[in-house]
């Protein structure tokens, strides 16, 4: 399949990421089948593609279209068939739950074109075990893209272990022509990149809850006293906490157990608190954005301890050959989030103090996944800097090469 060719895109979800990836492409020209189990998921789907388009008509960054023109691109469908006989790509965007994922896998691959790429949204789980569903194991890969999808300019491509090089060539060319920065994961790891190193800080957090050291709110407000958009506690909710538990529990079970979801996140969701989508989860979303006192701050924490572990789990996924370039981590992290600094200038601190601390904080909380790896001592800084000018100068190569031939 080559980008050229591609017209046709199908969604299958139409959920948080579902219907912004929808929005997405169908800003970009593509026509967009958004299929899904109720037409009630549809509605509220396309309501909230109406709502976000509706901002950027404001803004003026509707280019040479109208609201109606994007919104009559989006096909929503509660038919397999209609949404992926014309599709040339299809991105999935299911709940997490891998049962559900595989046996959409088999619909879709029934139901497409035999040359169709089939991407999956999944936020943390195997897209080789994915892959192993089907035959076209090669034309599958991962497009983990954040949210909002509007906003977050990062999309990490992951390769499966059967994924071909066309298939991962074809998945860049396709987020650059969304306007967004492909991250490329060159193995297929769980977590990927940015859920993977912000995994340990939430287990940090969580011990810090558990001991009653500070509270959600104290937390949150440190951050965005260091210019972070939201505290890590508002995104969990952000994001929705029923979607962080499937990350800590995938953790769990395929890393370490330490990553397991705690208790008070587990109460929440049985009492139906599930974060910004549910109205109530750790703070009351209810009228909006939650009200942070940014006064009620604390400094029982150092919010430097929570990007340290951040660092050390960074520095795993680049011993293991994860990344292109070790700074993509940043890259990823900057453009995924928001967090404009990183993690890496850290490493510009007294290195010894840093592995230090590292093992102060294991031993504290009594968790290993924060002790220090080898190779933290022996590392170079990364450079997002760096890691953009290679990519940039990759893809004007390629650029130069297609217009030569
Ligand atoms: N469509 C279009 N524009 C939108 C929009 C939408 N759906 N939502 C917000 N906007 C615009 C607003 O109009 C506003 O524009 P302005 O600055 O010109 O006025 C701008 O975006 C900012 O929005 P708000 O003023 O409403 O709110 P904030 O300034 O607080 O920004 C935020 C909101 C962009 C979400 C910011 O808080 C942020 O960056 N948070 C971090 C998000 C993050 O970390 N995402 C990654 C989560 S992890 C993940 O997704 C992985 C997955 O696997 C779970």
């Amino acid at each position: 399949m080559k980008i050229t060719d591609l017209n046709n895109v199908a969604v299958i979800g139409a959920g948080d990421m579902g219907h912004g990836i929808a929005e997405l492409c169908a800003l970009n020209g593509y026509n967009v089948y958004l299929k899904d189990i109720g037409q009630k998921f549809l509605d509220r789907a396309k309501n909230r593609i109406r709502e976000s388009l509706n901002i950027l008509a404001r803004k003026g960054k509707l280019k040479d279209d109208n609201i109606e023109t994007v919104l009559g691109r989006i096909i929503p469908t509660l038919d397999y068939k209609q949404a992926l006989e014309n599709c040339g790509l299809v991105i999935e965007a299911v709940p997490e739950i891998m049962s559900l994922k595989k046996s959409v896998f088999i619909e879709l691959d029934f139901n497409l074109p035999k040359s169709a790429v089939i991407a999956t949204n999944t936020s943390n789980m195997s897209i080789t075990e994915l892959a192993s569903q089907i035959k076209r194991s090669s034309q599958v890969i991962g497009m983990h893209f954040f949210n909002p999808v509007i906003l977050m300019k990062a999309i990490e491509i992951i390769r499966g272990n059967d994924t071909s090089n066309e298939t991962m060539k074809f998945a860049e060319d396709f987020a650059y022509s969304l306007h967004k920065l492909p991250i490329p994961v060159l193995k297929d790891v769980p977590g990927f990149i940015v859920n993977r190193v912000l995994a340990p800080s939430s287990v940090l957090l969580n011990k810090i809850i558990e001991k009653k050291i500070a509270t959600s709110n104290q937390i949150d407000a440190n951050f965005r006293k260091i210019g972070q958009p939201m505290g890590p506690f508002e995104l969990m909710d952000y994001v929705g906490l029923d979607i962080y538990k499937h990350g800590a529990d995938y953790f769990a079970q395929k890393i370490d157990p330490e990553f397991k979801s705690p208790k008070w996140v587990n109460d929440l969701i049985n009492e139906g608190k599930l974060g910004k989508k549910t109205d109530y989860g750790i703070y009351d979303w209810s009228s909006g954005r939650p009200t942070i006192n940014l006064e009620d701050t604390t400094e029982k924490v150092d919010s430097k301890d929570l990007l340290l572990v951040q660092v050390n789990e960074a520095a795993k996924l680049i011993e293991n050959g994860v990344v292109e370039y070790p700074g993509d981590i940043d890259l990823a992290i900057q453009n995924a989030t928001g967090n404009v600094s990183g993690i890496f200038w850290l490493l510009k601190n007294d290195r010894e103090y840093l592995i230090n601390r590292l093992n102060f904080i294991a031993d504290e909380m009594g968790v290993e996944i924060f002790r220090p790896i080898e190779f933290l001592k022996e590392m170079t800084i990364p450079s997002a800097r760096k890691a953009l000018k290679a990519r940039k100068k990759k893809r004007k190569e390629q650029e130069n090469q297609k217009n030569n031939k």
